[in-house]
C-alpha cells in the first residue's frame, strides 16, 4: 500500500477513531460491559466475546426488621360473660378460669382469671402476680392469706393485695395492682364478666412458657404454716 492509499484510509476514519493502528488501552474483554447481579451466571455475549462477570452489586444497607410489636387485648366485645354459679366458690375462696382471649391480631391465647369471693362481694382478676408475673393461687382455688382470709395472696414471694381493688399493700410487689376485671352477679346468680373480649367455646391452649397449675403449686416454695379457715 502506498504512503498516499494509507493516508486515504486514516482520512475516512470517523472523527474520534482510535487509528487501527493504535495500541488498545483496554483488552477485548475489559472494553466489553460488565454487570450481573448475585445469581446471574450466565456472561456477557457481545460479538462472539465472553464478556467479563464482575459483581457490581450497589451496596446495600443493612436490613434491620422492625421490632415485634406485642399484641394488646381487643376492645371489649360488649358481651356479657357468664362464668360460673355464685355457689361454686366459696366465701373466702376463688376459683381459677382458664380463658381464651382474644387480642389485636386476631389471635385467641390463653388467659387465666380468678374469681375471689369475700363474703357477698365477687372480685375477678388475671391471675398473673404483676411482681413475677406467675399465678397467685398458691393451692388450688385458694387465693387469699391464710391466717386471716381477709387479703388475696400470691403464693411465690407473699405479696399481699386488697381484695377488692387488686392493691398490693405488702410484699416485694407493693405498690403494684392485679388486674381487675369487671364483675357482677346477676339475676340468675351467675357470676358474670364483662368489659373484655374472649371466646367461651374455644378449646383451651397450653399457655406458651407457661406451666400447668400443678407444677405451679408444686414448686412455688410456699409452706403453709398455720390457718384460721374452719369453713368447708
Ligand atoms: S411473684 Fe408474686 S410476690 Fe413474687
Amino acid at each position: 500500500m502506498s504512503d498516499q492509499s494509507a493516508s486515504n484510509e486514516a482520512s475516512n476514519a470517523p472523527a474520534g477513531a482510535a487509528p487501527a493502528s493504535a495500541e488498545p488501552s483496554q483488552s477485548p474483554t475489559e472494553a466489553l460491559p460488565k454487570g450481573g447481579c448475585a445469581g446471574a451466571h450466565a456472561a456477557w455475549v457481545q460479538g462472539g466475546q465472553r464478556g467479563q462477570f464482575v459483581m457490581r452489586a450497589m451496596p446495600v444497607p443493612e436490613i434491620v426488621p422492625p421490632p415485634p410489636v406485642a399484641a394488646t387485648p381487643s376492645p371489649p366485645s360488649g358481651e356479657l360473660y357468664g362464668i360460673c354459679n355464685k355457689r361454686e366458690i366459696r366465701d373466702r375462696m376463688g376459683k381459677s378460669f382458664p380463658l381464651m382471649r382474644r387480642w389485636t391480631d386476631g389471635k385467641l391465647r390463653p388467659w387465666d382469671v380468678f374469681i375471689a369471693r369475700f363474703g357477698k362481694e365477687y372480685h375477678a382478676y388475671v391471675n398473673e402476680c404483676p411482681h413475677q408475673h406467675v399465678r397467685l393461687d398458691w393451692e388450688k382455688n385458694n387465693f387469699f392469706e391464710p391466717n386471716y382470709l381477709k387479703l388475696l395472696m400470691c403464693g411465690k414471694h407473699g405479696s399481699q393485695f386488697d381484695p377488692e381493688t387488686g392493691v398490693c399493700i405488702s410484699g416485694p410487689c407493693k405498690g403494684a395492682q392485679l388486674e381487675k376485671i369487671v364483675c357482677f352477679v346477676d339475676d340468675e346468680d351467675d357470676v358474670v364478666l364483662a368489659g373484655i373480649n374472649i371466646d367461651l367455646e374455644a378449646e383451651i391452649g397450653p399457655a406458651a412458657g407457661d406451666p400447668s397449675v400443678d407444677e405451679v403449686l408444686e414448686n412455688n416454695g410456699f409452706k403453709l404454716q398455720s390457718t384460721k379457715r374452719e369453713f368447708l
